[in-house]
C-alpha cells in the first residue's frame, strides 16, 4: 500500500475545494449477519480511496488550509483487552505514523470534537444518504452549533454532494490502481478456467462456485467482488442468479459471471459454456453471435468514443444476427427502433469498474453520453437469454442464456483486455475443457490500438 498515492488523492479533493470548507468520510459500519456473527468488513470506498485506512469506526475530516493539519482522523483506540480477541488496532499513534493522518482522535471523542472543526466553516462537503446513521449524527452537531449563534459562532450554510468530486477522481484510474485491477482480473480469469477444466455433467452448480472461491482464497482474494453467478440450463437465463443450487445437466449451457476483489477492485468476468463440454448447433449459433456483439461493443472502446458506442455496436449485432436466425422478423431499421433485440437482451452493455462492481461516476454530462478518456475502466458485457416456453421461438433456442464479459482498460490509442487469460472462442473452450495444453491453443489478445476517432 503507498500512502503516498493516498495523500495525492487527499491533496487533489483539497485543491478542488476551498479554504472556508470541510470534507467529512465515514467509513462503513459492520454489519450483523445474525446474532453474534458479522459479516466480512469491507471499509466504504470512498472512505479508503481517499485514506487507505481499514478499520471500521472511523471518520476522516479534511480541512483545506487548516493551520494544524488539514488531515484528521477518528479512530478507535488501543485496547489490549479488545486486541486479545479480535487483533491488533492502529489506534491514534498507528494513524499518524503508518497511515499518515496529521492529527487522530479516539473515536469516542467525535460528539465533543467534530462540532468545532465545522465552527465558522461555509461548507461542508458530505455525501447524504450512504450511511443514513451518521446523516443523523451530522444534522445533530449542526443543529448543536446552530443553537450557539448568539456566542458568535458561525454555523456552515452549505452542504455540498461530496461524492461528486469523489466519484470523479475514481472514474480515472492510477498506475496504483490498475496493478491491482489487473491483479483481481488475473486471478478471477484463472478462476474461470478452473471451472471450466472441472465442469462435468452431475456436478452442482455450487461445486463450480467452489472452484472459483478456491482459486480467489489461494491467491488471496479473500472475497469475491459481488456474490457469484453459477446458472446452469434455464438458471443462466435470470440475470441475477445466486441460489447456485442445481444440479447441471448434460447438454445445457452453464453461465457464471464471478469476480475476485483485490485491495478494494473489483474484476467482474462472465463465462458461458457447455456443462459436457462441446456446444451443441443451436447453442454454438447464439453463442457466436453473443461473441460477434462483444467483439463489436470492444471495439468501440477507444478515447474520444462515448459510452454508448459499445452499447449501440452490441446492439446492430444482435438486431441483424437474431433476424438471420429467425429469431427476429422484419426490416433491421424497424427492428432497432422498436429495441426488439430487447425481448432476448434486457440489460446495457456495461458498466464502469473500479472499487466497486458498478462503479462510481457520470455515465452523461448533461444530456451527452460521457467520452471515453484513457485510464477509465468499463465491463463490456453483452447477452442472449431464451427461458423455456418462450412464445413464439422454436424449441431448439429453449433454456439457453449466454453472457460473455470482459474488464476493459480505455488506453491512450486504444484499450487494453484486462481480463483476456480466459478463453471465448467455442474452439478455445472446447480444447480447454477437453484438456489440450495451453501451449496448443491460440494466445489471447489483449491489446488493440483499434482506430482513434474524433470525440463526438
Ligand atoms: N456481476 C454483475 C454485473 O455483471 O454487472
Ligand atoms: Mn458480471
Ligand atoms: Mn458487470
Amino acid at each position: 500500500m503507498s500512502v503516498q498515492e493516498f495523500k495525492r488523492r487527499r491533496r487533489r479533493l483539497m485543491d478542488a475545494m476551498d479554504e472556508h470548507s470541510v470534507a467529512i468520510l465515514p467509513t462503513a459500519p459492520v454489519y450483523i449477519r445474525n446474532r453474534d456473527v458479522e459479516y466480512p468488513y469491507r471499509p466504504d470506498s470512498d472512505f479508503f480511496y481517499l485514506t487507505g485506512f481499514p478499520e471500521p469506526e472511523a471518520v476522516a475530516v479534511l480541512i483545506p488550509g487548516r493551520e494544524h493539519g488539514e488531515y484528521i482522523l477518528f479512530s478507535r483506540e488501543n485496547d489490549p483487552k479488545m486486541e486479545t480477541w479480535n487483533g491488533p488496532r492502529a489506534g491514534q499513534e498507528g494513524a499518524v505514523s503508518e497511515y499518515h493522518a496529521d492529527d487522530c482522535f479516539p473515536i469516542d471523542d467525535i460528539d465533543d470534537i467534530l462540532p468545532g472543526l465545522l465552527e465558522n466553516k461555509s461548507r461542508v462537503f458530505y455525501t447524504m444518504g450512504a450511511h443514513p446513521d451518521f446523516d443523523q449524527r451530522l444534522i445533530g452537531w449542526v443543529n448543536r452549533l446552530r443553537k450557539q449563534s448568539r456566542a458568535g459562532i458561525h454555523t456552515p450554510g452549505e452542504f455540498v454532494a461530496l461524492d461528486h468530486l469523489v466519484h470523479d477522481m475514481r472514474l480515472y484510474k492510477s498506475s496504483f490502481e490498475l496493478r491491482a485491477m489487473r491483479r483481481a482480473a488475473k486471478i478471477s480469469a484463472e478462476a474461470h478456467c478452473r471451472a471450466m477444466q472441472h465442469c462435468k455433467p452431475g456436478m452442482m452448480e455450487y461445486q463450480l462456485e467452489a472452484e472459483l472461491l478456491h482459486t480467489f482464497m489461494y491467491h488471496g482474494a479473500r472475497s469475491p467482488a459481488y456474490a457469484s453467478i453459477v446458472g446452469s440450463g434455464v438458471n443462466g437465463c435470470i440475470l441475477h442468479y445466486v441460489e447456485n443450487s442445481a444440479k447441471m445437466k448434460d447438454g445445457d449451457l452453464v453461465l457464471i459471471d464471478a469476480g475476485a476483489e483485490i485491495d478494494c477492485y473489483a474484476a467482474d468476468i462472465s463465462r458461458t459454456f457447455p456443462v459436457n463440454g462441446r456446444f451443441s448447433k443451436a447453442q454454438k449459433a447464439l453463442y457466436e453471435l453473443v461473441l460477434a456483439a462483444q467483439y463489436a461493443a470492444i471495439e468501440q472502446v477507444q478515447p474520444g468514443n462515448h459510452w454508448n458506442d459499445p452499447h449501440e455496436a452490441a446492439v446492430k449485432v444482435f438486431t441483424q444476427g437474431l433476424k438471420d436466425l429467425g429469431l427476429l422478423k422484419g426490416s433491421l431499421q424497424t427492428l432497432l427502433k422498436k429495441q426488439a433485440y430487447r425481448r432476448f437482451y434486457m440489460h446495457r452493455t456495461g458498466h464502469w469498474l473500479g472499487m466497486d462492481v458498478h462503479d462510481v461516476g457520470d455515465y452523461k454530462i448533461d444530456t451527452e453520453w460521457r467520452v471515453l478518456e484513457p485510464g477509465m475502466t468499463l465491463t463490456v458485457e453483452p447477452g442472449l437469454y431464451i427461458p423455456a416456453e418462450s412464445k413464439g421461438v422454436a424449441k431448439k433456442w429453449w433454456n439457453i442464456g449466454i453472457r460473455i464479459e470482459d474488464d476493459v482498460l480505455v488506453t491512450r490509442d486504444g484499450h487494453e483486455i484486462l481480463s483476456a487469460g480466459v478463453p471465448k472462442t467455442v474452439d478455445e473452450i472446447e480444447a480447454l475443457m477437453a484438456g489440450v495444453k495451453p501451449s496448443r491453443r491460440a494466445k489471447p489478445k489483449t491489446k488493440s490500438a483499434g482506430t482513434r476517432k474524433a470525440t463526438k
